[in-house]
């Protein structure tokens, strides 16, 4: 038996659902460029789980059946109120609370193919309405209950801030969302299909993919590529710091990827975000900071920012708290996530691979006064 540590190369299944090749990446065959620049997230959602783009008709009652989805049951919201809210991050309340989603939902275990659309339509629905009356709840504040009349992206910046968001910032959110759409077979979707082919369900699906998308290697990149750029503080800042960290071996957030070793596609879309909206802002030392940081990085590692390391100062700029960030991945993420289970579903088969054996040879059993 070979192994190959963290399954580097390995390919684990096959999917129509989004590629990596040649360092494009592309969901079923249209290339994150283009959805970038012109799709709605709502668009891309429905070409995730649809594998076709929706007409006009289509796309129209696809965000009318999100929106009216969004409102989650009172009783998780009651629930949350009695987290430990001061201490809790809102990746492990997200990951509970859809959890907690799932007992309210009668038809979490029909596997059906019309219950399972139904579950899509929920999860997608009201992650968002989970991620913000948590952060609004612990802020002391009422959580602020779904508009139907805005765009997703829309409406998650509302639920938020209790405040409908400029064009600037809604279309800003809209590109982020669609950049981190799917990934192919990243860790947080390796993991919900592992979870699914055992024939779990949905909710089980997601909530593990939750718990691994929260990881600092995953998805926690984000924020703590913010905890950096604060530390930091100022340009001038960055060059002693970085050095500093390369030396004793730290890995920067941000950079570095498994499957992109040429650059990661999606980071020059984000670096021009955080480069227009810090203007809007003022506070252009955010973007600066991260460019010198890139350079830095670049040049004495070789390695490339990846998703994460710009959409820092973009969540930052929209006026988004930094422990946000990781449910944010996450609002978006489960279109993925969801478009992989039924892809999982629809040709079935249990996931479990071999562990090649370090431990000692056979040993004698000796009774507990023996040893
Ligand atoms: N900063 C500094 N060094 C890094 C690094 C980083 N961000 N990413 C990788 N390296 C170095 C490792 O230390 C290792 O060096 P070594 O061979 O001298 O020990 C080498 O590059 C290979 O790294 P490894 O962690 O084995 O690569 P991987 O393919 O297993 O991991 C990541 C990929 C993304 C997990 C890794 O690059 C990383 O931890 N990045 C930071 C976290 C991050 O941004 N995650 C979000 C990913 S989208």
């Amino acid at each position: 038996m070979s192994t190959t540590k963290g399954l580097e190369g390995v390919v684990a299944t096959t999917s129509s659902v989004s590629s990596i090749i040649d360092g494009v990446l592309t969901y079923h065959g249209y290339d994150i460029d283009d959805l970038a620049d012109n799709a709605s997230f709502e668009e891309v959602v429905y070409l995730l789980w649809n594998h076709r783009l929706p007409d006009y008709e289509e796309l129209q009652s696809f965000k009318k059946e999100l929106a009216d989805a969004a409102e989650v049951p009172e009783a998780v919201i009651e629930q949350m109120k009695s987290y430990p809210i001061k201490d809790v991050h809102p990746m492990a309340a997200l990951r509970t609370a859809v959890s907690n989603l799932g007992l309210f939902d009668s038809s979490a275990d029909e596997t059906s193919e019309e219950a399972n659309r139904q579950k899509a339509i929920k999860l997608q629905a009201q992650l968002p309405t989970l991620v913000t009356a948590f952060s609004r709840i612990r802020d002391g504040k009422d959580p602020v209950a779904p508009k139907t009349d805005l765009s997703f992206a829309a409406n998650f910046l509302y639920m938020l801030t209790g405040e409908e968001p400029d064009e600037i910032s809604e279309k800003a959110f809209n590109k982020a969302l669609v950049l981190h759409a799917d990934h192919e077979l990243n860790a947080s979707t390796f993991t919900a299909r592992v979870c699914v082919a055992t024939l779990s369900d949905m909710y089980s699906g997601v909530t593990a993919a939750i718990g691994a998308l929260k990881g600092p290697l995953h998805g926690g990149a984000n924020e703590r590529v913010m905890k950096m750029l604060s530390e930091i503080g100022e340009v001038d800042n960055a060059e002693p710091y970085i050095k500093d960290a390369l030396a004793r071996k730290v890995k920067i957030m941000g950079f570095g990827h498994r499957v992109y070793k040429n650059g990661d596609p999606r980071a020059k879309h984000l670096k021009e975000m955080s480069r227009q909206l810090t203007h809007i802002t003022g506070e252009t030392k955010w973007y600066d900071m991260s460019v010198k940081i890139d350079e830095i990085v670049t040049n004495e590692k070789g390695l490339l920012p990846n998703v994460d390391f710009y959409s820092a100062s973009v969540y930052h700029s929209l006026g988004i708290e930094h422990d946000l960030f990781t449910p944010i991945f996450a609002v978006s993420r489960v279109s993925g996530w969801i478009a992989h289970i039924l892809e999982q579903f629809e040709n079935n088969r249990l996931i479990r691979p071999r562990a090649e054996y370090t431990g000692p040879d056979r040993q004698e059993w000796l009774p507990i006064e023996k040893r």
